[in-house]
């Protein structure tokens, strides 16, 4: 078993350990001091460890209500954000009660924003299911809902009290599902872990090496800017490409695979800028393909860009770029918002 433990607004703990769903109801009877229990999880991952899950719960002695949402990124809607509220509203659920978040980063978001809000905040614990929800969405305490003006419009930074990964859960995951989440475990390899990089390049690493050396990473850059004011916005590497290959697609192509896209994009624009070393590039596309991961894409870079631009002119004219000039150096580049066309130009263009 690894325990990491992180200091946020609210200090709490991960705990990393095979089978650590059947034993979810010790863990959370540490830190929960109420009686009554939302199990909030999806359709396919209530079918999957629910039962698991509410036994321990109930032998803890908890008592648990039960609620399964529809699967997908439809379920992080204001109409199933007020279902959960209503339903805990319902069922007399008071400050001292919580939510236990069983499932991907979809559950995860929308329990946490649950939680976050029900009576200004109640217990909040996090078990996720997939690779992605445990290496990135369930640590860090980002909570939202989508609008229809647009994804992750309406939430709060609320940490959990505790964070349990199962890696035994993930067996069960399809593979494209898994690959999206090895996308954001490479992303962590190039801002900061090159030793993890080599790791993912030349070996199987067991998951759950994967999930504690990602969630180290994580936790420390947590630690140090939880708001998102400064160095946090490095977990955003291939993120700002990514969204507009995500959105070209209208959505088509999946989180994963447009960031790594995205990440690809600009290593490309970086080597025919002379920022980075055409090896690395090279080690960077090689991995991602290793995982079955996409490396480029059809739209034009004019079309990439206007989405891009969309997003970001709102806020200001400037943009914090992620960049890895080397494998495991990640840096924020403060751009003019107009200078991202050349990188998505030089990063989009046929190979010489
Ligand atoms: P998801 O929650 O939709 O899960 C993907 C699919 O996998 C679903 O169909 C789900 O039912 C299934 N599934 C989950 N666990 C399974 C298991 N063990 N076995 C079999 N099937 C399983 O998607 P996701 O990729 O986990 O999360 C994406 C969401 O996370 C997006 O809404 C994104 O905005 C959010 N996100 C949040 C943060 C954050 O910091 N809060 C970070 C990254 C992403
Ligand atoms: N997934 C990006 C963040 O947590 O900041």
């Amino acid at each position: 078993m690894e325990t990491i433990e992180v200091r946020a607004s609210r200090c709490y703990t991960i705990v990393i350990e095979e089978g650590l769903l059947a034993r979810t109801g010790e863990h959370c009877a540490q830190v929960l001091h109420g009686k009554k229990v939302l199990l909030l999880t999806d359709e396919t991952v209530n079918a999957l460890y629910g039962d698991t899950v509410e036994r321990s719960l109930c032998e803890a002695g908890f008592e648990v209500a039960r609620l399964a949402v529809p699967v997908g990124e439809g379920s992080k809607s204001t109409a199933v954000y007020l279902q959960v509220v209503s339903f805990l509203a319902a069922n007399g659920f008071t400050r001292s009660d919580a939510i236990v978040a069983l499932g991907g980063g979809v559950v995860g978001d929308l329990g946490g924003f649950c939680a976050a809000s029900y009576l200004r905040g109640i217990g909040f614990v996090q078990i996720p299911t997939t690779l992605l929800a445990c290496v990135d969405s369930s640590v860090g305490g980002k909570t939202a809902v989508n609008l229809p003006e647009g994804k992750n419009l309406l939430g709060a930074f609320y940490q959990p009290w505790l964070v349990l990964c199962d890696p035994c859960a993930l067996r069960t995951l399809p593979k494209a599902i898994y690959a999206d989440g090895m996308a954001e475990v490479i992303k962590y390899g190039m801002i900061r872990d090159s030793e993890l990089f080599a790791l993912l390049e030349s070996e199987k690493l067991r998951d759950a090496e994967i999930i504690s050396r990602c969630v180290s990473i994580k936790r420390d850059v947590v630690q140090a800017d939880e708001r998102d004011h400064g160095c946090r916005q490095l977990l955003n590497y291939g993120h700002t490409v990514g969204h507009a290959v995500e959105k070209c697609s209208n959505f088509g192509i999946s989180h994963g695979s447009a960031v790594a896209i995205g990440m690809a994009i600009v290593a490309r624009a970086m080597v025919a800028m002379g920022t980075m070393a055409a090896k690395d590039c090279a080690r960077l596309t090689a991995l991602l393909k290793k995982h079955g991961l996409p490396t480029t894409c059809d739209f034009s870079a004019a079309a990439l860009y206007e989405v891009a631009l969309s997003d970001k002119k709102r806020a200001n004219d400037m943009l914090g770029l992620i960049v890895c000039p080397t494998v495991g150096d990640g840096q924020i580049n403060k751009i003019p918002v107009t200078a991202l066309m050349e990188y998505i130009e030089k990063g989009t263009a046929p190979c010489k």
